[in-house]
């Protein structure tokens, strides 16, 4: 059975709750799927100080003492994620930017591959789309496959139009992640995706050495001679493509 885990980033079971449960209900009306709910307040989460040991040495170094890897256990044992956040002044609240930021080493590497991600936003009045775009960003270089969330809008309480708006996006956001979660492998990457991976590994490769964290991580990957961060049929035109890619890394890198 797949499983889904939810992390909320709002301090109350309200307007933000209401939106999951009804992903929730969604995806158990298409198949069984084991669901947990994370709601951040109850963790322990330490501001980021920016030492920048996790990025130079290893996540290992890290000074803090919190939940921190408690909650990468919890995205490493699920099939899918979801990142639930009021709209706090046109951003994520503050308790999932904790979050994120203590995992920004992700971001050098990345490591959810094959795993569902969406983002779900709720908001009262403006600027949740962006958050949600945001968050997007976010899970897909966490190494995540994405599928388009949604930004949900309604002052309280709301009126019946406004619930119906609502539950309508709540019900795309929940058929485009179930399609995605149910897949047997991970889809092959876009050009835009290649690209980006090819131009990082090719480069990294000549500039760095095993000194460097990211360089051995990579190393360790074999992601220094693979076709992309995890076995795919990349097909003829992009296999000739990140060649292509591997040779303007190689240029840029000599350039430096
Ligand atoms: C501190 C704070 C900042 C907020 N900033 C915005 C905002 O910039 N734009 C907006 O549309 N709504 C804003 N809101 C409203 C919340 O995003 C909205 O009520 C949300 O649905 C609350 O989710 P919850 O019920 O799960 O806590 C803000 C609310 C709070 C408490």
């Amino acid at each position: 059975m797949k499983k889904v885990t939810i992390f909320i980033g709002s301090q109350r079971k309200q307007a933000t709750y209401q939106a999951v449960q009804e992903f929730e209900k969604n995806l158990k009306s298409y198949a069984e799927i084991e669901f947990e709910y994370v709601f951040l307040k109850d963790y322990h989460i330490e501001y980021c100080k920016g030492c920048n040991l996790c990025f130079n040495k290893g996540e290992e170094y890290c000074p803090l003492k919190d939940d921190r890897d408690l909650l990468i256990e919890k995205m490493n044992n699920s099939d899918g994620v979801v990142f639930a956040t009021p709209n706090y002044s046109f951003q994520v609240t503050a308790l999932m930017k904790c979050l994120m930021d203590r995992l920004a080493f992700t971001l050098h590497r990345p490591r959810f591959f094959g795993k569902t991600f969406t983002a779900i936003v709720t908001q009262g009045i403006f600027g949740g789309v962006s958050i949600e775009k945001y968050l997007e960003r976010i899970g897909g270089n966490w190494g995540f496959c994405v599928t388009k969330g949604c930004c949900l809008t309604a002052l309280e309480p709301r009126t019946e139009l406004e619930q119906r708006k609502i539950s309508k996006k709540i019900k795309k956001t929940s058929v485009r992640f179930f399609r995605e979660l149910m897949r047997p492998a991970p889809s092959p990457p876009s050009f835009f995706k290649l690209m980006v991976f090819r131009l990082t590994r090719t480069s990294m490769m000549l500039i760095l050495n095993k000194k460097y964290y990211d360089y051995r991580y990579f190393k360790e990957k074999g992601w220094f001679e693979s076709d992309y961060y995890y076995d795919t049929s990349l097909g003829f035109i992009k296999k000739i493509a990140g060649n292509f890619f591997d040779f303007i890394g190689k240029r840029l890198a000599k350039k430096r």
